[in-house]
């Protein structure tokens, strides 16, 4: 009998298509909209695999559903929408899909940097409502990026992705991170400081952090306090390690400049909340990862988490093994 795997969301055919043969597969058959809780938990109880999205809450509730699942292949590098612990202790294998993000979400990374610092959209919505009249010396003046000091939360592998691309800026770079980064202080001259040294002295604060117990909301109140006044804060990596309403607090009392945001606490964000509000915010709707070269290895990387795991040598990149 084939192993039974759900992919909890349509993808594209010619990737499905590799598992055909080996497996017997069913999938959420909309592309846009994640599956309903109930549904997944009906699904889950019958399979020895699932491909996953972030969208998916795989918690203790629907694990215990899950009596004969082996594995999952989550595809994202985040791994926060499932319990990994519980999974691990009744024996369920996770993967997650690193690596072959890397570059294209430091590169969303950056171009949000550089959209807030030089009010890229405020400046392109300038246009479009026929607001441009005249030139003016400070017309949408934003701030230098060249020569100021980039502080980087987290230091894995996009976090030195971004350092590369801010050395190229002629940035200096600190990092914060649990533990020090020595490869990235020989090759990018990154200075590893404490969190609270990073957000005094940074002038652009990038946050790569996954989320973790210990992460949830560590931007917060005193945090923005910490910052320079002209600090431009960037999150591209989880939500929930920032207190929004500290956040738009700081924001709003121009405690803080400006935020570039790729990721929030509750997503899909809606229109009316105060951040998407503020004109010194720039929103993007988790994008970080996403181009269509990416987007495709990653999920190729699901399917082959999937194959090696019941017919080769073992799951590629397992989190909890
Ligand atoms: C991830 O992989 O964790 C991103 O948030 C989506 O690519």
């Amino acid at each position: 009998m084939k192993p039974k795997i759900y992919i909890t969301r349509k993808l594209p055919a010619n990737l499905v298509n590799q598992l055909s043969s080996q497996f017997d597969v069913r999938m959420w058959e909309k592309e846009d909209v994640p599956v309903p809780k109930d549904v997944l938990v009906e699904e889950i109880k019958h399979v020895d695999g699932v491909i996953s999205l972030l969208t998916e809450q795989i918690d203790k509730e629907v694990l215990d559903q899950a009596h004969k699942l082996q594995i999952i292949a989550n595809m994202a590098v985040g791994y926060d929408n499932i319990d990994v612990d519980y999974a691990r202790e009744i024996g369920i294998i996770v993967t997650n899909t690193p690596d072959v993000l890397t570059e294209s979400t430091a590169d969303l990374t950056f171009a949000l940097l550089m959209a807030t610092a030089r009010r890229i959209v405020e400046a392109n919505d300038y246009i479009r409502n026929d607001q441009w009249d005249n030139w003016g010396p400070y017309l949408l003046a934003g701030s230098d990026i060249f020569g100021k000091t980039i502080g980087l939360v987290g230091m894995g592998r996009i976090g030195q992705a971004v350092a590369r691309r801010a050395k190229g800026f002629g940035m200096s770079i600190l990092y914060h991170n649990r533990n020090r980064n020595l490869e990235a202080e020989e090759e990018l001259q990154a200075t590893y400081t404490s969190f609270e040294a990073l957000l005094a002295n940074a002038d652009y604060i990038v946050s790569l952090l996954p989320l973790t117990t210990e992460t949830r909301h560590k931007f917060n109140k005193p945090a923005f306090d910490t910052m320079k006044q002209s600090a431009i804060f960037i999150n591209a990596s989880r939500g929930q390690v920032v207190d929004e309403e500290a956040l738009f607090n700081a924001l709003h009392s121009k405690q803080i400049k400006a935020a570039g945001l790729d990721v929030f606490e509750a997503e899909p964000i809606r229109s009316d909340h105060p951040l998407v509000n503020s004109p010194n915010v720039v929103c993007l709707p988790h994008i970080g990862s996403a181009t269509i070269e990416t987007r495709t290895k990653m999920i190729q990387l699901c399917v082959d988490n999937m194959k090696d795991y019941f017919f080769g040598e073992g799951p590629i990149t397992p989190i909890n093994k």
